[in-house]
């Protein structure tokens, strides 16, 4: 796989950015399973590729292209230079995150509270797009709090567009700031998949794509006929069995899918030359773990997974004994 040219950034389908979730590790499994889907990074602060260690932050993998890096952050002249940074390393595209609705994030001026500032985030863009010559995005919510009338999304969407952003990335909820967790404001905010498909028609000329409870290839391939992407998170993290057709059925590569055990073993390599580096078999293991969901022998499986990976000196050996038996076609 890792012999084929990377192929170009095609926005028809995603795996949606999750802090924590979508590391170096996950993404470089979740690419075994499809080699067009569009990979997210976690978000990354300003702060931390400014005063941070920048390579910890920025490092990845060649077979994970195309990949974009989302930035946290609000201030034009930062978030150019780390746009920059990020181009610099590789990136294919690099989006902003105006979705996140988290307390550390809110104190930090960004996030979904930059909803509420449509004139910085523009900022931002056009400083951004100043700056490098790959796709600049925007991920956003469709409101926030009592601030979620479709006349301020269109003009927080207008403004940004007008900015120069090359494509928009709607959660399809609102978030509530004040009182409700991150968690929480990934599923009790009702899903509001028809204020998305409006917010298309008013800006034809803009690329969108709809993200939020989307869980199947079937519902991507409905909303492709009215939208120009769709972003997929924890299915795909949960259940990443569920990329493995994206291939075929949604960019229209004929290549067959391959088994689960022939992605297990492809990530193999990976792990024995992370595990060389000193990457605890923990760190890989965690994000393997839904790669069998639902076939038989999947929950021995994992339980081996979770109790063996963290034991010292654990190796490939734990990923591959206790396999389920590969169902039938
Ligand atoms: C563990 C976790 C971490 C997340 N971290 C981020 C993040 O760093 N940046 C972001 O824009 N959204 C983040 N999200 C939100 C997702 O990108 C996505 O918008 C949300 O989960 C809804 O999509 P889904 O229903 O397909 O999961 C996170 C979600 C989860 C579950």
């Amino acid at each position: 796989m890792s012999s084929l040219p990377a192929p170009v950034l095609d926005r028809r389908l995603s795996v949606a950015p999750m802090l924590d979730w979508t590391d170096r590790h996950c993404r470089y499994f979740l690419r075994l399973l499809s080699r067009y889907t569009l990979l997210y990074t976690e978000m990354v602060t300003t702060g931390a590729l400014i005063h941070g260690e920048r390579e910890r932050f920025l490092g990845f993998d060649p077979a994970e292209h195309p990949i974009a890096l989302q930035l946290g952050g609000s201030d034009p002249q930062d978030m150019a230079r780390c746009a920059r940074m990020g181009a610099d390393r590789g990136y294919d595209e690099i989006n902003i995150n105006v979705g996140c609705p988290s307390d550390r994030v809110q104190n930090g001026r960004f996030g979904a509270c930059l909803m509420a500032e449509p004139r910085l985030v523009a900022d931002c863009v056009a400083a951004m797009k100043d700056a490098v010559a790959v796709p600049v995005t925007v991920k956003t919510r469709i409101g926030i709090d009592d601030r979620d009338s479709y006349g301020e999304l269109l003009a927080f969407a207008g403004a940004v567009t007008d900015a120069g952003c090359d494509a928009l990335v709607v959660h399809a909820r609102k978030a509530w700031l004040a009182g409700l967790s991150p968690k929480e404001n990934r599923d009790i905010p009702p899903l509001r998949y028809d204020v998305v498909e409006q917010l298309k028609r008013d800006l034809p000329n803009q690329t969108i794509a709809i993200n939020g409870g989307i869980k199947t290839l079937d519902e991507t391939k409905r909303f492709l006929e009215t939208l120009d992407g769709v972003m997929i998170g924890r299915e795909a993290y949960h259940n990443p069995w569920i990329l493995a057709e994206a291939d075929r059925l949604i960019f229209g590569d004929a290549r067959r899918a391959p088994t689960r055990n022939e992605v297990l073993d492809a990530f193999l390599p990976y792990v024995e030359r992370e595990l060389a580096r000193g990457t605890p078999l923990s760190a890989m293991s965690r994000h393997i773990l839904g790669l069998f969901q639902g076939q038989p022998g999947a929950r021995a499986w994992r339980r081996h997974l979770s109790e063996q990976a963290h034991r010292p000196g654990a190796g490939t050996e734990v990923l591959t004994a206790k396999l389920p038996p590969e169902p039938r076609p």
